[in-house]
């Protein structure tokens, strides 16, 4: 009795799984790097209106399987849906355009965050928060050099 039932069970779990595909739901936010420092500071601000892409390359063609746009909100929160297991593929999210003139720059390798969309990665639910990334400003805000000392001293400890 038991039995049979642990079988029914697992075939519908078969059943379930290969009937409703996964998805994955990539969150993240854009910055002004305003201190040209490469990272989120104090007085970072996040920038609405900008564009990401969410793309997976197969690892063995290089081919682009998947790509998705998508603009930032208020507080440069930005929300994907990419559906299914990517198991084969290497994901990123990567800046494609800013909505501030004074913050535009982007720094090669620093433009793009690795995400992994696929189940067998040890996450228990299927949301992905992508590191932050910025664009730089134009030019660094007076009063960086000060804060960036202050930052580098705290690293010390
Ligand atoms: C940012 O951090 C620096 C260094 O810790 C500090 O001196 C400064 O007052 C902080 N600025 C703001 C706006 O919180």
């Amino acid at each position: 009795m038991a039995k049979i039932h642990l079988h029914v069970l697992a075939a519908f779990f078969i059943l379930a799984g290969a009937a409703a595909a996964v998805e994955f739901d990539v969150e993240g936010r854009v910055y002004c790097d305003n201190c040209r420092a490469g990272f989120v500071t104090n007085v970072t601000e996040y920038i609405e209106g900008a564009t990401v892409r969410v793309e997976c390359i197969h690892f063995l063609n290089q081919k682009v399987e998947h790509s998705v746009e998508a603009v930032t909100t208020a507080g440069g929160f930005f929300r994907v849906a990419i559906p299914n297991d990517h198991e084969e593929e290497i994901c990123y999210v990567k800046l494609v355009k800013s909505s501030r003139a004074d913050c535009v720059e982007i720094v090669p390798n620093r433009d793009q965050a690795r995400i992994l969309l696929t189940e067998n990665s040890g996450q228990t639910n299927n949301v992905r928060y992508a590191n932050a990334l910025g664009f730089l400003k134009d030019e660094a805000l007076p009063g960086c050099a000060e804060l960036l000392k202050a930052y580098a001293l705290d690293e010390e400890y």
